[in-house]
């Protein structure tokens, strides 16, 4: 028998941004096939993953665009960022540069996105709690400022991925 695809209602660019290392693309597999890698390699240029996902009865096609942290690697041009309606922000809680780095990453969006554009704000590595290097309070306090939903969360254990990232297709939505 002929598999007869789902028909897809809506097609949701989503983009994902952070320092190298952070873990963006490990979020993403998290995400995407709920697997972990623990021997990740720098992404270079641009990737994407996609998962389809059924919001308010509409089905969605998530295309996640992730690319390097790393200078050298990036592939951030006005493409990138073109047509995405989500952003991902992501940092390390155990890296306070990476989250030192988040409100430049948000001005970047900002600048070159569609204005309309949704973002949220991951702190990942959650399941690194001895090691915590940023304080939550610090976060909470940036993420009202600056209207970003904000969430902890760990592609390790997977804590919290399905959740930010529904909260930000509904968000779209
Ligand atoms: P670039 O592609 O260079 O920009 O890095 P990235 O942000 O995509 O990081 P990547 O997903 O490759 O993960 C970097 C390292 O962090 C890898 O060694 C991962 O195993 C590790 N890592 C990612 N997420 C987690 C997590 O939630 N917990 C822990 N403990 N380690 C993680
Ligand atoms: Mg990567």
């Amino acid at each position: 028998d002929k598999m007869i695809p789902d028909k897809i209602d809506y097609v949701f660019k989503v983009v994902v941004i952070g320092d190298s290392a952070v873990g963006k693309s490990q979020i993403l597999s998290r995400f995407t096939k709920n697997e972990f890698c623990f021997d990740s390699k720098s992404t270079i240029g641009v990737e994407f993953q996609t998962r389809t996902v059924t919001i308010n009865s509409k089905i969605i096609k998530a295309q996640i665009w992730d690319t390097a942290g790393q200078e050298r690697y990036r592939a951030v041009t006005s493409a990138y960022y073109r047509g995405a309606l989500g952003a991902v922000v992501v940092y390390d809680i155990t890296k306070r540069q990476s989250f030192d780095h988040v409100a430049r990453g948000v001005e970047e969006l900002r600048a070159h996105a569609d204005s309309s554009i949704r973002i949220i704000l991951i702190g990942n590595k959650s399941d690194l709690v001895d090691m915590w290097a940023v304080s939550a309070e610090d976060v909470v306090e940036f993420a009202e400022d600056q209207g970003l939903f904000f969430s902890e969360a760990s592609a390790l254990n997977g804590d919290n991925v399905d959740t930010a990232f529904f909260r930000l297709l509904q968000e779209i939505y």
